[in-house]
């Protein structure tokens, strides 16, 4: 080769080199277009919860570095932590007091960093959570906006006389009482759609959509991956403060019923979703969306028009299918499945009673949470899995006012327990407080730790943690799971939910047994272009393993799970 030539291959090579790592994360698009997140499984960390390092009774950033051997065992590329910012924790972390720094509950910047380093080596992301809907009363920011009617920062929350001695309309906090509080000391009443100590940031203000913006720039800097975007439906309100509808009914604060018309889900917030979405593409980054929505409809806008909004709106009407059953989950799937996007699924998170009781029926619920388990990690669609699932861990909600923490739980009590429940230690093994904390633990771990735990259930096969490590393997190998088309099948039976991953030559076929009785199924996939009379097992979760499921005559035990390979 000539030098010439030589200096030719190497600059291109330079070249391309430098393009595939851009921004803070190397560029990981397949052949076929894949970004990185759509082949990426998501786990969702509570850090109080998760792992404590330093026997204060609450987790922290080390704690999450010390265990991540353990999650790239299970099978996760990228982990989404709640807030761990500085925050006088009203809201446990999400009544933001600085944006740019971590609570020292959690550690320090140079944990993160570490935290961050040690992730890239196991080839895990980190995913941040924006909580851009408000802050912190203790935030810089709203202390001088509420210093003086006069203060520059006024006009960066949502400040209004009232009418008379009235608050300045009807909205109600979705956490009770009135959305308004009155500030005595300059006679005006503050917006805030969460608790007082959160007040809604002013998003129509430029200079508070810029600070934001930098917000998600400096973090991008450090190396994080992307967001979650907490509260993006209630960023914009009404400029004319009109009243709700009121709806018959008292809800479980004891508030008027209401309409969130003029206070939710307003047009503009997708303007800056589009913002958002382009300094995100600029480090090759995610945003990951807390879109509660009504139905797909609803869930289609926030992908954006031209796709240039969010990367993964949750699909939360997954988590309103809220028994075992089969039609339900099939119409559910098919409308996100063609809503035009990347679907994204979760069955719980530290907001929603955790899967393994919402679906238990308390005889088989391991058997179900394998189930549920086998369903959502099989789906076309980007999982994002919630800690402890893996493990069946069941909520451990308080038995009395006086021990609830969470402050909607003491507001609501007892129709309204709070969200305490779904956020108790992870249980790591047996050993006292389940191996999270030699302190107090700041919530108690429930009794099943015993057997429930990381190290017990690595030691069994046929755990429920041994299940989803096999499916996460499995997902992360085949093809037809990663990217192939879903397409249901034998849409009539009420008790079997069974569909086919469909990827060019090959695909897999998913049967999972919904029912507590014996099922038999059969399956005639020639439509589908497979005329097969077999399937290679992959993954069952019923006592007799056999290699090959026949199509024509599939016996299922109750609740299990069959998953197979087909070829042309
Ligand atoms: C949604 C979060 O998931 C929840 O935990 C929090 O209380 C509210 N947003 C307010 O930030």
């Amino acid at each position: 080769m000539s030098r010439m030539l030589r200096k030719l291959v190497a600059l291109v090579l330079f070249i391309a080199g430098f393009s595939s790592t851009v921004g803070s994360q190397t560029q990981s698009v397949d052949s076929e277009g894949h970004q990185w997140w759509q082949h990426a499984v998501f786990y969702e960390i509570y850090p109080r919860s998760f792992m404590d390092s330093n026997n204060d009774g609450i987790g922290d950033l080390n704690g999450i570095s010390s265990k991540l051997d353990y999650l790239k065992s299970l099978g996760i590329d990228a982990i989404w932590i709640t807030p761990c910012y500085p925050s006088p924790q009203v809201d446990f972390g999400y009544d933001v007091s600085d944006y740019e720094n971590i609570d020292p509950m959690y550690g320090t910047l140079a944990d993160f960093d570490r935290l961050q380093q040690q992730a890239k080596t196991h080839s895990i992301r980190i995913i941040m959570d924006f909580v851009m809907n408000h802050s912190s009363d203790q935030h810089p920011w709203f202390i001088d906006s509420r210093s003086s009617r006069t203060s520059a920062k006024r006009d960066w929350y949502m400040w209004h006389d009232g009418k008379g001695s009235a608050a300045p309309n009807n909205w109600v906090s979705t956490f009770g009482g009135s959305a308004w509080t009155m500030d005595f000391k300059t006679g005006q009443y503050y917006y805030h759609y969460f608790y007082p100590q959160q007040p809604d940031l002013n998003w129509r203000n430029p200079a508070v959509h810029d600070a934001m913006f930098d917000v998600t720039r400096w973090w991008y800097k450090r190396g994080v991956a992307g967001f979650r975007l907490d509260a993006v439906d209630t960023l914009f309100e009404d400029p004319e403060l009109r009243d709700n509808p009121v709806l018959p009914g008292l809800n479980k604060y004891g508030d008027p019923n209401e309409q969130d018309l003029y206070n939710t889900k307003l047009p503009e917030v997708h303007a800056v979703l589009r913002d958002l979405r382009k300094v995100a593409d600029e480090n090759n980054a995610v945003l990951i969306g807390e879109t509660w929505t009504k139905d797909v409809n609803e869930l289609k806008q926030y992908y954006g028009e031209h796709s240039d909004e969010l990367q993964m709106p949750m699909d939360f009407l997954f988590t309103k299918v809220d028994r075992l059953s089969p039609p339900e989950f099939r119409r559910q799937i098919a409308a996100v499945d063609s809503a035009g996007g990347w679907p994204v699924f979760v069955l719980s998170n530290h907001d929603i009673v955790r899967s393994y009781v919402r679906y238990g029926d308390g005889k088989n619920n391991q058997a179900i949470a394998k189930l549920m388990a086998s369903l959502y990690l099989t789906l076309r669609g980007t999982p994002i899995m919630y800690y402890g699932e893996e493990i069946g861990m069941e909520n451990n909600d308080p038995l009395r006012k006086e021990d609830v923490k969470d402050p909607i739980g003491r507001v609501g009590w007892p129709q309204e327990k709070g969200r305490d429940g779904e956020r108790t230690p992870m249980q790591w093994n047996d050993s006292p407080n389940a191996g999270f904390t030699r302190g107090t633990p700041w919530l108690p771990v429930p009794l099943s730790y015993k057997t429930v735990n990381v190290a017990s259930e690595l030691k069994d096969p046929s755990s429920t943690l041994n299940v989803y490590r096999n499916l996460l393997a499995l997902r992360h190998q085949n093809r037809a799971l990663l990217d192939g088309d879903y397409v249901a099948l034998n849409e009539n039976d009420a008790n079997v939910l069974s569909y086919l991953r469909r990827y060019k030559n090959e695909a897999v076929l998913v049967v999972l047994n919904m029912s507590s009785q014996p099922q038999e199924v059969s399956f005639d996939l020639a439509p589908q272009g497979f005329p097969a009379k077999s399937a290679h097992t992959l993954l069952t979760t019923m006592s007799g393993e056999s290699k090959a499921g026949s199509l024509s005559h599939l016996s299922l035990e109750p609740f299990s799970v069959y998953i197979g390979a087909v070829s042309k």
